[in-house]
């Protein structure tokens, strides 16, 4: 009421039509937000600078969406009045204006001011801000150090928190263009971070970058590889073999692994484990070739290469060797003497592939692998039969012999003469062999089995005792004559008998009283012209009874041997190609018949 009373009515009047006309001429007032600098940036000040027509300005508030971050009426004191989080970091001004200080990226938003002006209506305005930051460089990441071909991946612009426009990225200092529609594998936007590879290409490799934009400045990441390689694939091992067989100790082997994909490093694996380490095994600085050198029988397994990259591994299917390998030794013939029987065998074991082993005796012809025996009557073996045995195992052949021939001995000069001094002791020996001179080489000593008897110059059977002694086995005999007496001058025989017949060798002793004689075991007293004599003799006289001896043969008589089990052992070989091995039993024996049907064979007594 005071100040009514103060007041003339036309100054209220006048007043009113003021505020009034104030009141009307604003109703039309608009305002408008400017921030200073138009981008702000992180770490610096951004004015929000409100242009109002209003001059008079109430008060006013700030907010960020819906938080109030300041209100400010001029005419109190102090004026402003500033809300949490923002105590410190704002300054109003009276025009409405509002600065905030030290920026960072999460003050970017919308912000609204409200003026109240004396006699107005409440004035409205916003404005949003982005605070730019001065970009670092963000970081290129590949999500593998090696990619595989073929495989969809993405590589990512890692920023941070950083607000970003734009990103580029680059191959090989080459912007990549994400417009690029067809021929491509690769898509990516400019506002996205990720560079998107679809079945990613060999030829994807490279070094790649990306840069980030924004309104006040750029960065770029350091460069990374991609690395993109080609899957291992098609693993198989080739080897250098040309022939059918492969031979233990003989022959070597090269295996040679080969694959498709990049960069594949090899290595090889013996009946599922790894090749261990053997002066045999031979690998190239690769590993991708192994000679193996020579093979052995150990060798007969699978082999496998396992080729491998960074990106995956293969193993190629196993190969399997076969290694041959030779029998034992060579082929060998033997005759085991039974109770009733002769049992044939001919064997050459231990081949890979086994042997093919083929008997024949008489009208026997039997093929077996490794070994093939028979057993034959001892009444159907006569002198002169043969066991054959041929053995073949791929390209390679061997053979061997048995004849059944009566004794023989041919180290043995047939009706020697031995001279001792009376008194001395003397030896008289049969040493049973074969006399084929044409095979010895081949040959090794293949005899049957035989019994000894000796027998004096009086035709008796001598009976070890005192000065005479005897010595057999199946193959040798020895009679030692102590101090001689000239009683035992004379002739001495051995007559030898196996399975096919009987040989008998002849011996003179002849007693010198003077005791100048060859040595005893040594019957080298003949002179040459006696000993060539002694063999002419010896030649015709025998040639003769060979005859005899084969006609009496093919009556199928033979000498029943008593029972010797006693196994031949040895084996006559020949090579392929040569034709005889028949023993000249011309040269050895004389036969003649006998009662009971024993075959009898004497060796012709030699004249002196
Ligand atoms: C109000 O705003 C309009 C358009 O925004 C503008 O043309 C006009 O000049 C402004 N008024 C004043 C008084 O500034
Ligand atoms: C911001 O202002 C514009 C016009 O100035 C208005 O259309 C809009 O609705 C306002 N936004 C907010 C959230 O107040
Ligand atoms: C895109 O593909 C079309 C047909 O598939 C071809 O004509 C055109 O040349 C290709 N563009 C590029 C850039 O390779
Ligand atoms: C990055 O900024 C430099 C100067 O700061 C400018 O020369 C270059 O063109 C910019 N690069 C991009 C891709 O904007
Ligand atoms: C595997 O490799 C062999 C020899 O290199 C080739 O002949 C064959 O075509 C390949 N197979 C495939 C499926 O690539
Ligand atoms: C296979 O390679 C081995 C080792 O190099 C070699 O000794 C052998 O003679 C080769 N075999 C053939 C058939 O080339
Ligand atoms: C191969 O491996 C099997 C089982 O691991 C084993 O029984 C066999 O003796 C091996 N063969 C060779 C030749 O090492
Ligand atoms: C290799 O030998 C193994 C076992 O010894 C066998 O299972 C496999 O079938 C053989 N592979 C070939 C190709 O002969
Ligand atoms: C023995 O038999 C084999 C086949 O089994 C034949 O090839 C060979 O000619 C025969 N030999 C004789 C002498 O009959
Ligand atoms: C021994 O060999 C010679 C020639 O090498 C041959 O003439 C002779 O018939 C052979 N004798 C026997 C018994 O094989
Ligand atoms: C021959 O041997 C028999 C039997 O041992 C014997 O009785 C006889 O005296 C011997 N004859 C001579 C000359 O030694
Ligand atoms: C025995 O030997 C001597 C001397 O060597 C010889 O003179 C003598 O004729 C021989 N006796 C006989 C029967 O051969």
């Amino acid at each position: 009421m005071g100040i009514s009373r103060g007041l003339s009515a036309r100054t209220l009047l006048l007043s009113a039509i003021v505020l009034l006309g104030l009141w009307s001429r604003q109703i039309s007032a608009n305002i408008s937000i400017n921030p200073i600098p138009k981008t702000p940036v992180v770490g610096e000040n951004v004015l929000l600078s409100v242009y109002s027509d209003t001059v008079n300005i109430f008060t006013f508030s700030w907010y960020r969406d819906k938080n109030l971050m300041i209100t400010y009426v001029p005419t109190a004191n102090p004026p402003e009045n500033i809300f949490p989080p923002y105590k410190g970091r704002l300054r109003g001004f009276p025009n409405g204006s509002m600065e905030i200080l030290e920026l960072n990226t999460n003050d970017s938003g919308l912000y609204i001011v409200e003026i109240q002006a004396i006699g107005q209506q409440i004035l409205k305005a916003n404005v949003t801000i982005i605070v730019y930051n001065v970009l670092t460089p963000p970081t290129l990441k590949i999500p593998l150090e090696f990619i595989a071909e073929g495989i969809d991946m993405q590589l990512e612009c890692q920023v941070g928190s950083q607000n970003v426009d734009t990103y580029i990225f680059i191959k090989d200092a080459e912007n990549i263009s994400c417009a690029q529609t067809n021929q491509t594998n690769i898509s990516c936007s400019d506002s996205s971070p990720f560079l998107n590879f679809h079945s990613i290409r060999k030829s994807d490799s490279g070094n790649y970058s990306c840069t980030i934009v924004n309104l006040i400045s750029n960065s770029t990441s350091r460069p990374q590889e991609l690395r993109v390689l080609v899957k291992i694939s098609n693993v198989t091992i080739s080897s250098n073999v040309t022939s059918a067989y492969l031979w233990a100790s003989e022959d070597s082997i090269n295996l040679m692994c080969i694959a498709q994909g990049d960069e594949p490093k090899f290595s090889w694996s013996y009946n599922g484990t790894s090749l261990s380490p053997d002066p045999r095994y031979h690998l190239s600085i690769s590993n991708e070739s192994l000679t193996i050198s020579p093979l052995t029988r150990s060798d007969v397994a699978a082999f496998t290469c396992t080729a491998n990259n960074s990106v995956s591994q293969e193993n190629s299917t196993p190969i399997n060797l076969t290694i041959s390998w030779r029998p034992d030794g060579r082929i060998q013939c033997g005759v085991d003497l039974l109770e009733e029987e002769v049992r044939l065998q001919c064997s050459w074991p231990g081949g890979s592939p086994a042997a093919d082993v083929q008997l024949q005796f008489q009208s026997i012809n039997g093929t077996q692998q490794n070994e093939v025996t028979r057993n034959v009557s001892k009444d159907k073996v006569t002198v002169g039969d043969r066991l054959t045995c041929h053995g073949s195992q791929i390209d390679k052949m061997d053979k061997c012999y048995f004849d059944f021939v009566v004794p023989q001995a041919p180290t043995l000069l047939n009706g020697s003469m031995t001279s001792v001094k009376e008194g001395e002791n003397v030896v008289l020996k049969v040493i049973l062999g074969i006399s084929s001179s044409n095979a010895t080489k081949s040959l090794s000593a293949m005899i049957l089995p035989a019994k000894f008897t000796w027998i004096n110059q009086t035709q008796s059977i001598i009976q070890p005792n005192g000065r005479f002694e005897i010595n057999s086995d199946n193959y040798s005999s020895r009679l030692q004559i102590s101090q001689v007496i000239q009683g035992d001058q004379g002739e001495y025989v051995c007559e030898v008998t196996n399975l096919v017949g009987k040989t008998i060798f002849s011996f003179i002793v002849n007693i010198t009283e003077t005791g100048i004689g060859p040595s005893i075991e040594n019957p080298g007293g003949l002179s040459s012209g006696a000993v060539a004599g002694i063999v002419i003799g010896v030649l015709v006289g025998l040639a003769l009874i060979g005859l005899a001896v084969y006609l009496i043969l093919r009556e199928k008589k033979k000498t029943s041997n008593g029972a010797n089990t006693v196994r031949s052992q040895a084996a006559s070989h020949q090579p392929e190609g040569s034709n005889s091995m028949h023993l000249d039993k011309q040269g050895q024996v004389m036969g003649q018949t006998q009662s009971g049907h024993k075959l009898q064979i004497t060796s012709q007594k030699t004249p002196l």
